[in-house]
């Protein structure tokens, strides 16, 4: 094998040619911008927790859109924030529900821009879990056609993709299931396959007023010290009908990333999740990192195997990349 003074790798890092040999490549097509819909307010609220990111009123949803379209964005993942909470669930399947309000007044001004929904009951529970509880215990099988249901209705208000993010035990099946039998079998499936019982939502549960009133999440999420465990869940969602598959967090599972990507030939999604927003712009903010820090976070996620990255970081850096 040559080695020096035969090869010189810096002869390759050359100022005018070094951009031709990279291997990952970060596009605003890639990435996926999150928009917290609240029908509780009427100017745009900032998130405390999430320096320079707002929740954004139903009336003003569209116009958020707007933006983000002139930068390049294309695609949107929607949470909402809803009038009201009960122990099911209901308002996340209700016709006139927040989201289903929020995707109809998008399409109408849009149709091309594409619409992710989020498809969780966390949001939309007195109790905050992701699935109904009884006793004391999130149940698996009776939320099965909650979320199924509400798959449905954010397809009937013009969804493109549905993404079922509550790690319940055959939810991409029962959504599958409800949407072929509604008529949408051309709608995909985004699964949060591997979701870790992760620190880093704690940003998010603010954003989105999702926290939880007692336990935790660890009984349905992942257990954070488990890569094998996370290929599982992949497999068992690939065979229940999922169409991308997605990791999350991202930047703590980098090495998941990696491991979905060599092991999966679906689409791949990561999740840089809002604590890892949260985490980076606290440092910019300070003056501790400069602003590079975020290009260098997403193009790592890239580099990983993402095809796909959902981001909070998506404006300030299509700006950049513009
Ligand atoms: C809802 C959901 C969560 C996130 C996305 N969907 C929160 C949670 O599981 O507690 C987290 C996103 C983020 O932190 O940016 N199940």
């Amino acid at each position: 094998m040559a080695e020096f003074p035969k090869v010189r790798m810096r002869r390759l890092r050359k100022a005018n040619l070094r951009w031709m040999f990279r291997e990952a490549r970060l596009s605003p097509e890639n990435l996926i911008t999150p928009i917290f819909v609240d029908e509780n307010i009427k100017e745009k609220k900032p998130i405390e927790s999430m320096p320079d990111y707002f929740r954004i009123p139903l009336e003003m949803v569209d116009k958020e859109v707007e933006e983000c379209l002139e930068k390049g964005l294309r695609s949107f993942i929607l949470f909402g924030i809803p009038s009201y909470k009960d122990e099911t669930g209901s308002s996340a399947y209700d016709q006139n529900g927040v989201i289903q309000k929020a995707v109809r007044r998008i399409k109408a001004e849009f149709p091309d821009a594409v619409i992710v929904t989020d498809v969780c009951l966390c949001e939309y529970t007195t109790h905050g879990h992701c699935g109904v509880v009884k006793d004391g215990e999130i149940v698996n099988d009776e939320t099965l056609p909650i979320i199924g249901k509400t798959a449905v209705s954010h397809a009937e208000s013009g969804a493109d993709i549905v993404a079922p993010s509550g790690m319940m035990d055959g939810m991409v099946k029962a959504i599958r299931e409800a949407l072929d039998a509604a008529g949408f079998e051309s709608t995909p499936i985004m699964s949060y396959s591997a979701k870790y019982a992760s620190n880093f939502y704690s940003p998010f549960r603010d954003a989105a007023e999702s926290g939880f009133k007692f336990g935790d999440r660890r009984g349905y999420q992942m257990d954070i010290h488990n890569a094998r465990e996370a290929m599982r869940e992949i497999e068992l969602d690939v065979k229940e009908g999922a169409d991308i598959i997605m990791v999350k967090p991202a930047l703590p599972y980098l090495d998941i990333i990696r491991m979905a990507r060599e092991r999966f030939d679906l689409p791949l999604a990561a999740y840089n999740v809002s604590g890892e927003y949260s985490m980076i712009k606290a440092a910019i903010k300070n003056g501790w990192l400069s602003e590079e820090a975020i290009y260098e976070v997403l193009i790592s996620i890239k580099r990983a195997g993402a095809d796909l990255i959902i981001t909070y970081h998506s404006k300030e850096i299509a700006e950049k990349l513009q």
